[in-house]
């Protein structure tokens, strides 16, 4: 492959790649190697393969590439002196990767403006997790399309392997790792020690267990129904002695309880299970075996962090909340307010 090639499908493969030194054994790894092939088979959604096709033709992008303060690929697009035509080729291509959800990116010269600030959420998480970041292998279970792995990287962390079942999450990961691939390769580096493999953390912890320095969930836990299992799989691949970084909607009140919610709808939101007070969540990080679980943030979403945008145009949270009361959904239950809580593997 020349320096300039950085084919989308062989993503799963490199990272299964960075399970050996993760502490999978070779029969994990080869179980999940046959696991990526049968998530990513075309008939499992017949948009894969145009998705992918779309990540694999993206030009390379000239200029700096950063995750330390943002995530971005060069300031433009293609070969020097290359026209406006390029740029606005790029962008068609990302554009069919529509909708983004968990971002922003820069790519070549492209901003995609994500539904999502996620860059608010990680200058929340990061003061907590930088200091263990460095050096770290991490996992981020849930983790969408990497943006955070890719901020985890900018961190300083070793080797980032994130798992989501989600097919266009995975072939965006594909398309801005491509561009970060191509705008590095063009000064001689490596691609970012990043990771996506298309399954679920069930998928992963029944293939093997991990030994990483840190494990993240975010925006997971109300979407799983049974908590404690969720809490045991996070616990299952981290080392003694590692970081477990929880991130889910609360409800914000003091207690140790859960709001009831009925049929699985949350702010519009289906498949959301489970709503616990941060005591309750803490309960359930000490009760799936972690240590010194601590709460260290307490954020209520607002509009402006999640919201409608070019790159995302369908409902967002201003359509999830009550029009008579921004403090309630149109469920009629208190407004998104989300916590961070850290706890250790024993
Ligand atoms: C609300 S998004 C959160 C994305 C990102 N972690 C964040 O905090 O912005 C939830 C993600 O969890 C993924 N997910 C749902 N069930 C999962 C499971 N069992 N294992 C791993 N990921 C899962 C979904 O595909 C989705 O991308």
């Amino acid at each position: 492959m020349s320096a300039l090639a950085h084919d989308p499908r062989g993503e799963a493969a490199r990272a299964l790649a960075l399970l050996p030194a993760c502490g999978f054994a070779p029969e994990a790894v080869e179980a999940l190697r046959a696991l990526c092939a049968a998530a990513l088979a075309p008939a499992q959604d017949r948009r894969l393969a145009g998705w992918l096709d779309a990540a694999a033709a993206l030009p390379a992008p000239r200029g700096a590439v950063e995750a330390a303060g943002a995530v971005r690929a060069g300031e433009a697009w293609g070969e020097e002196g290359a026209g406006a035509g390029e740029g606005a080729r790029a962008e068609g291509l990302l554009r069919a990767l529509c909708p983004w959800r968990k971002g922003p990116l820069w790519l070549g010269g492209t901003h995609i403006d994500t539904e999502w600030r996620s860059d608010w959420k990680w200058a929340r998480v990061r003061p907590h997790v930088e200091g263990a970041l460095r050096g770290a292998r991490a996992l981020d279970v849930g983790g969408g399309n990497g943006y955070y792995g890719w901020r985890m990287w900018g961190a300083g962390a070793s080797a980032v392997v994130v798992v989501d079942p989600g097919r266009l999450p995975h072939a965006q990961f594909c398309a801005a790792q491509r561009a970060l691939a191509l705008a590095l390769a063009r000064r001689g580096a490596p691609p970012p020690p990043v990771g996506h493999l298309p399954l679920t953390l069930e998928a992963l912890t029944g293939a093997g267990r991990g030994t990483f320095d840190m494990v993240f969930s975010m925006g997971v836990l109300y979407h799983r129904r049974d908590p404690a299992a969720h809490v045991a799989a996070l616990r299952a691949h981290g080392r003694a002695g590692a970081l477990v970084v929880l991130e889910t909607l609360v409800w914000a009140r003091e207690g140790d309880a859960e709001l009831p919610l009925a049929g699985g709808r949350y702010a519009n939101m289906g498949n959301v299970w489970s709503l616990p007070t941060p005591a309750r969540a803490l309960r359930w990080l000490a009760e799936g075996g972690l240590g010194g679980g601590r709460l260290v943030d307490l954020t209520p979403t607002t509009v402006e962090e999640q919201r409608r945008t070019a790159w995302m145009s369908s409902f967002s949270l201003a359509e999830a909340l009550d029009p008579a009361d921004a403090a309630r959904t149109v469920e009629g239950h208190p407004a998104p307010v989300r916590a961070l809580l850290l706890a250790e593997v024993p």
